[in-house]
């Protein structure tokens, strides 16, 4: 049996309490339509630790497991049949977390399998360490906002979170559509959040965010709220003031979970309030959306586009060594990262 060096979690827990680099894990063989990557750089994304200890995800999660979603690398091998793929080609892509749940086969590894239908060109301009940034939020942010949320040209858009993994993508997107933007980030993010072209870009720190949005945008309200925060309640509860009775909210975060039974509960009443109660008992006379991201192959081939046209380029908050993705993981679970958090696998 070949083997290969993998970061691994045999029992849930805390990235650091569970998760250990395994110098002999077996090394994944692909089945037909699967596509065998030696892996170069890995992205984390929050559901990569919230699978390992976070209810409700982290009962779906089999173990033993390899975490993360985002991989870019080269084609080793496997099924290249209709890719126009050839052995040797530089590629990213999604690993679901629907599949990874139950194959354990995740990206922080020396090799994955990866679905054809998930794999992208790498553009030649961009490293390995960019493009493995972009699979799971780039793909949420479209999926939010154009799949979802019908964005076009001229809609008027708020996204909560700019500066994060899923906003930084969200704003570029929407700006490609030609959406107006408006979106939030604390004093620290601003230089880099105005670099992504939203047109206002709001403190949140500053004051209550829906008395902000009411005050300047009530007169004018949003067609789409896209929230990647999901930390302030009041920002779904209020939103009749900022926006259109006939407007969508978008909401990838939900309520927040910190993985005790507790947090679980009032999280699940609080949501199942937002989907289910009616505007005349009290509930949000608003159109509310709640998924998890699910890619289908015109998400991913229009993604790849943005990509290769230059429309969304990487957003990278820290690159971490593979010997290091401990320390990636308290990076990512600080939830103040501007933009993406890498591991180099191999250089
Ligand atoms: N449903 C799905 O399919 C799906 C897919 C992807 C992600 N998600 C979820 O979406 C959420 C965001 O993911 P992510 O990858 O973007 O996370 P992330 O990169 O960890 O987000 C960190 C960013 O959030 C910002 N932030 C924190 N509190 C904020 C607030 N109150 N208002 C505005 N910005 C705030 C921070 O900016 P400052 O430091 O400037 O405050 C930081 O830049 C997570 O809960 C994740 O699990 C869901």
């Amino acid at each position: 049996m070949s083997t290969m060096r993998a970061w691994v979690y045999r029992t849930k827990g805390k990235p650091a309490d569970v998760l250990r680099l395994e110098p002999d894990y077996p090394k994944p063989v692909p089945t037909s339509s699967q596509v065998l990557v030696r892996v170069k750089a890995a992205g984390l994304n929050p559901i990569g630790y919230k699978s390992m200890y976070v209810a409700p995800l982290k009962f779906s999660q089999k173990v033993p497991s390899v975490p993360e979603q985002d991989v870019a690398g080269v084609v080793e091998g496997g099924d290249l049949e209709g890719t126009g793929l050839k052995l040797g080609d530089e590629v990213f892509g999604l690993l679901p977390i629907q599949e990874t749940n139950k194959t354990c086969k995740g990206a922080l590894a020396e090799y994955t399998v990866i679905d054809k239908a998930n794999v992208m060109r790498k553009p030649a301009s961009l490293s390995f360490e960019e493009t493995a940034s972009f699979p799971l939020a780039l793909l949420t942010a479209y999926w939010a906002l154009v799949t979802t949320g019908e964005l076009q040209k001229g809609t008027r858009v708020f996204i909560n979170g700019g500066s994060g993994g899923v906003g930084a993508y969200a704003v570029q997107v929407a700006k490609a559509y030609g959406a107006f933007v408006v979106t939030t980030c604390s004093p620290a993010s601003r230089d880099l959040v105005s670099t992504l072209g939203a047109d206002d870009v709001l403190d949140y720190r500053a004051s209550p965010l829906p008395a902000q949005l009411k005050a300047k945008y009530g007169n004018e309200p949003f067609d789409l709220v896209f929230d990647t925060v999901g930390a302030d309640p009041s920002v779904w509860h209020k939103c009749s003031g900022y926006l259109k009775p006939k407007g969508h909210y978008v909401d990838v975060a939900g309520p927040h979970m910190d993985g005790s039974l507790g947090s679980m509960l009032s999280g699940m009443t609080s949501f199942m309030g937002r989907m289910l109660r009616p505007g005349f008992l009290g509930g949000v006379p608003r159109k509310y959306t709640f998924g998890i991201m699910a890619a289908d192959r015109q998400m991913v081939d229009a993604v790849e586009e943005l990509v290769r046209a230059g429309k969304v380029r990487p957003i990278i908050d820290s690159v971490f060594a593979f010997e290091h993705a401990l320390e990636a993981y308290d990076r990512q679970m600080s939830s103040r990262a501007q933009g993406k958090i890498v591991v180099r696998v191999e250089a």
